[in-house]
């Protein structure tokens, strides 16, 4: 019997995770959870089936210690303060991280197990304990054309993505909701003048992004009838580290150590609330009849699916209003580009919250408890 220790249960990721938990019986399995705190010990911890317990405390190595398993959504600052110490004092359970700060590790494998499950059996069975979500793009990008790695037909990859508010946290979901009112407000006496000129509620919105006292506390500009060219902190090369993501996170997913396979674009923040978009373009290294892309892109898993290049199929079944929620990865706009016969385009969204955070992790866990 596991025991299985939870942190950061209660946040934005922590409770998709738990909504994904009930939803597929798996505390069943799980007969002693353990929940554990920042903030609250000792307060009753949430029932999953088997009543109340006390909250244990999320800093205390003596109590972590005595978990075989313990899975966390807690944050960067969290894995940083608490997985060195815990495994300094000889603690060999199972870490499984929805944060990016161990992702890289040499001794950490991130886990995608739709696309990855070979290299996550071999990491378990050379006695591997760190097991690490991916990057949401990554991830998504992999679940919707992981296919045409697994053919071994892709020789690079661009990436230009539209990432939604929920990656820059439950904050920013908010404050991108209020930035739409603000908007709204500053324009309702005029919207509701159909007589009103265009070019005047434009000017009034312009003006209302621009004031300084519209709400960017979080996002750090404006995101509503916006957008935001730049996610996570500044590299030396040139590259945003989510963009530096890209390359590094899906060949180490894919199990590639040398002859990376180059992935590079712009990652961009766009005013959805939790599916990120991805438009790629796609270097073939042969030319591949689009019939045969389309079956080895949704023969690779059970979630990913092709939507006809077509405009009333994708304006309907390719967008983040159609997709959030739910754990399906639609992959559309498929066609050769004028630039050559294997350069193909493609056009994805995925959940940034499901497939993007909690569901790998719910996985994994699910595998160690096998
Ligand atoms: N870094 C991602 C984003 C979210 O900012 O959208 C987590 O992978």
């Amino acid at each position: 019997m596991k025991r299985v220790g939870f942190v950061g249960w209660r946040g934005m990721v922590g409770s998709v995770l738990m909504e994904r938990m009930r939803a597929e019986n798996d505390f069943a399995r799980i007969p002693e959870p353990v929940f554990f705190s920042t903030s609250q010990v000792g307060q009753p911890g949430p029932d999953v089936g088997y009543g109340a317990s006390p909250l244990l405390d999320a800093n205390s190595l003596e109590a972590l210690r005595a978990m075989d398993v313990i899975i966390t959504c807690q944050g960067g600052d969290y894995t940083k303060a608490i997985h060195p110490r815990l495994r300094a004092s000889g603690w060999d359970g199972y870490w499984i991280d929805a944060a990016s700060a161990l992702r890289m590790e040499p001794d950490a494998t991130i886990i995608l197990d739709p696309v990855n499950r070979p290299v996550i059996d071999a990491a378990l069975d050379a006695g591997k304990r760190d097991f690490i979500g991916g990057n949401c793009t990554v991830s998504l990008m992999l679940m919707a054309i992981g296919g045409l790695f697994r053919a071994g037909l892709v020789e690079w990859v661009s990436a230009m993505t539209y990432q939604a508010a929920s990656g820059a946290g439950a904050q920013a979901m908010r404050e991108l909701l209020v930035q739409m009112g603000a908007l709204h407000g500053s324009v309702a006496s005029l919207l509701s003048d159909p007589a009103a000129a265009i070019l005047d509620v434009d000017r009034r919105v312009t003006e209302t992004l621009r004031d300084r006292s519209f709400p960017t506390a979080s996002l750090g500009a404006p995101l509503a009838a916006s957008l935001i060219p730049w996610i996570d902190t500044q590299l030396e090369n040139g590259q945003s580290r989510e963009e530096w993501k890209g390359q590094a996170e899906t060949n180490k997913i894919l199990g590639r150590t040398d002859q990376q396979i180059p992935i590079d674009g712009i990652c961009v923040r766009i005013c959805a609330m939790r599916c990120h978009s991805q438009g790629l373009t796609i270097k073939l290294n042969r030319d591949v009849a689009l019939d045969e892309i389309e079956s080895l892109i949704v023969s690779a898993n059970d979630w990913v699916r092709v939507v006809p290049n077509e405009r009333t199929a994708t304006i309907h079944n390719l967008s983040p209003a159609t997709v959030a929620g739910s754990l399906l990865v639609p992959v559309g706009r498929l066609r050769t580009m004028n630039l050559g016969s294997r350069y193909l385009s493609a056009f994805t969204v995925g959940d940034q919250l499901l497939w993007g955070a909690a569901e790998p992790l719910r996985r994994m866990l699910t595998i160690l408890l096998d």
